[in-house]
């Protein structure tokens, strides 16, 4: 039997994550941001990440190079993966954001930020598999993450230091 869309969606809902928003700045200083829970280490010598990025993604040619940020959401910071998951607003707009070394806009008190250079960008079915080198990186030893779980935001655990 063929695998349905819905089914295979309420299947992959079964197994939490955390999640993420991924930010970066094309050539003419243009931040582009989305929210990712499709977020993954790869290697960690030499330290590497791997996120999915979906073809329809508005944004998805100024992450096929330049240098992103991925940021992993605290709770409390739900309003900011709605914000960062929402088509067709100013993501930034209003928005209190730092910059990375590479002036990438990043949202302030994130649990952990990876500051990257893209290094392959792998296409598959309908997504991208976007590889990042960690450059940089940050992270807090306490607070808790949001967590996604079959389509609902939860707070579970902690991270420890
Ligand atoms: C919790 C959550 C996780 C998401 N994870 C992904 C993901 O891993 N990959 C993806 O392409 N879109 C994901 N999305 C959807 C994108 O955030 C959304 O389609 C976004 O608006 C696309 O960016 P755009 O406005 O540049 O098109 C997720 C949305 C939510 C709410």
């Amino acid at each position: 039997m063929p695998v349905d869309d819905r089914t295979f969606r309420k299947a992959l809902g079964c197994f939490p994550t955390g999640v993420t928003v991924v930010t970066t700045v094309d050539d003419e200083g243009t931040p582009a941001g989305v929210t990712v829970s499709a977020f993954s280490s790869l290697s960690l010598d030499p330290p590497k990440v791997l996120f999915c990025l979906g073809r329809h993604t508005t944004s998805l040619d100024a992450f096929r190079s330049g240098p992103v940020s991925v940021s992993v959401l605290a709770e409390g910071q739900q309003d900011l993966s709605i914000r960062f998951a929402s088509r067709g607003i100013d993501k930034f707009g209003g928005l209190e954001m730092v910059q990375s070394a590479d002036g990438v806009p990043v949202p302030k008190d994130s649990l952990a930020r990876m500051d990257c250079e893209v290094e392959q960008v792998v296409e598959s079915g309908d997504h991208l598999i976007i590889i990042c080198h960690v450059k940089d990186l940050v992270f807090q030893t306490g607070g808790q993450p949001l967590v996604y779980f079959r389509g609902t935001y939860n707070i579970i655990g902690g991270c420890q230091p």
